[in-house]
């Protein structure tokens, strides 16, 4: 089997962290790996296969000769960086939002819309987290009786959010604790205090057309979720949240269909998604705490929309988000990269 030279763009942050041991947990065929991050990391080493591997700066030069790059290193990076790397004959996958929406990048959900890598042009985009754990099952139940509206409120965990965010987290926890109000404080990276609060704000808001009002977040995954079903007149509307949580994002969802599908079919139809776990009892609904460290998409309470019993369901959706958000997707996407032959850019076809 081919080996790669792979590069992880972003190395030492929570998703590149996750990329680099989600590489070695499923034995991708890496010849060489380059972990690349801000001039700050280097002399820093990241484990991999037992080898302290040192950080090197992220330069248009540290793509010489990279196969793959896994790419998390925010967008304005991988705006600049991306090209320079295709440029040298890599193909990118990246984390970040910065091309999810271009025409000419496939964005994908590994297992939901692999086909669409075919005609990848050097760069293929991965969802936004609460997204990627949407989608899984979604294509599955629109061929079973067709989609007609998707409606989603998120409880987005700071670890969405990068390192320090969590860091803000715990201090703003502790601080709560220790005082006899039990005040949170600090606000560096939130817009309000994390600890014993949730936040209905994540990224910027879109101040005019029609999405007034909504925050880029809630645009990504209305968006994103048109382009990876390919359903671009789908009606999607979403409500993003943040939630006091280290680790997990959790979604409470609203499907219509065109057609009735009970909560049992659709319970049995997200059994045989690979990848989903569906609750067997009522009691036993999936939590972040359980998801945290896990590769599945966990859904239950799976019932009927009694304001629209004949094609409404609701149900609740809980995943890791830095693994199936981000880099377990990515490195799956890899894997049918490989698997296809697709390492080496493809000429365009639409
Ligand atoms: N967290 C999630 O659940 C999630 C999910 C999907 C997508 N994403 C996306 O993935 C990206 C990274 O997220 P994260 O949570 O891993 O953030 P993070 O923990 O804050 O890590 C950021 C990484 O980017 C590197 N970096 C920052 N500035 C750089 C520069 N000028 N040049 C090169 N590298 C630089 C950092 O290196 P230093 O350590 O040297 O600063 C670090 O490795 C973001 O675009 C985010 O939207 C995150």
């Amino acid at each position: 089997m081919s080996e790669y030279t792979v590069a992880v763009l972003g190395a030492t942050g929570l998703v590149g962290q996750r990329l680099i041991d989600i590489l070695e947990e499923r034995n991708f065929p890496v010849k060489t790996l380059k972990p690349l991050a801000s001039k700050r990391s280097v002399g820093s080493t990241v484990k991999f296969h037992g080898q302290d591997v040192p950080v090197e700066e992220a330069l248009p030069e540290a793509f010489e000769g990279v196969d793959i790059v896994l790419a998390s290193a925010g967008g304005a990076i991988s705006e600049k960086l991306a090209p320079e790397a295709v440029k040298r004959g890599a193909v990118v996958i990246d984390n970040t939002s910065h091309f999810r929406l271009h025409s000419d990048v496939p964005l994908v959900v590994a297992g939901v819309n692999d086909d669409a890598l075919k005609n990848h042009q050097g760069i293929i985009a991965n969802p936004n987290c609460s997204t990627a754990q949407l989608m899984q099952g979604l294509k599955d139940r629109h061929e079973a009786a067709g989609l007609t509206r998707v409606i989603v409120s998120t409880y987005q965990s700071v670890s969405g959010a990068g390192k320090e965010a969590m860091d803000e987290l715990k201090d703003c926890t502790s601080h709560a604790l220790s005082q006899p109000d039990c005040a949170p404080s600090r606000n560096d990276i939130f817009t309000r205090p994390i600890g014993f609060n949730l936040i209905p704000h994540i990224d910027s808001f879109v101040t005019e057309g029609d999405e007034e009002g909504y925050t880029k977040e809630e645009t990504k995954l209305i968006n994103e979720t048109k382009k990876i079903l390919a359903l671009p007149d789908l009606p999607v509307t979403a409500t993003a949240v943040r939630v006091p949580v280290m680790v997990g994002h959790s979604e409470a969802v609203t499907v219509e269909f065109a057609k009735p599908l009970s909560p049992k079919e659709a319970s049995a139809v997200l059994a045989s998604t690979p990848d989903v776990v569906v609750s067997q009892e009522l009691t036993d609904y999936p939590t972040p705490a359980d998801a945290a460290g896990k590769d599945p998409v966990y859904v239950g309470r799976i019932r009927k929309d009694t304001s629209n019993p004949e094609t409404g369901l609701n149900l609740w959706v809980v995943a890791d988000n830095l693994r199936i958000g981000a880099a377990l997707n990515a490195v799956r996407i890899a894997e049918a990269l490989v698997k296809e032959n697709l390492i080496q850019r493809q000429p365009a076809t639409a």
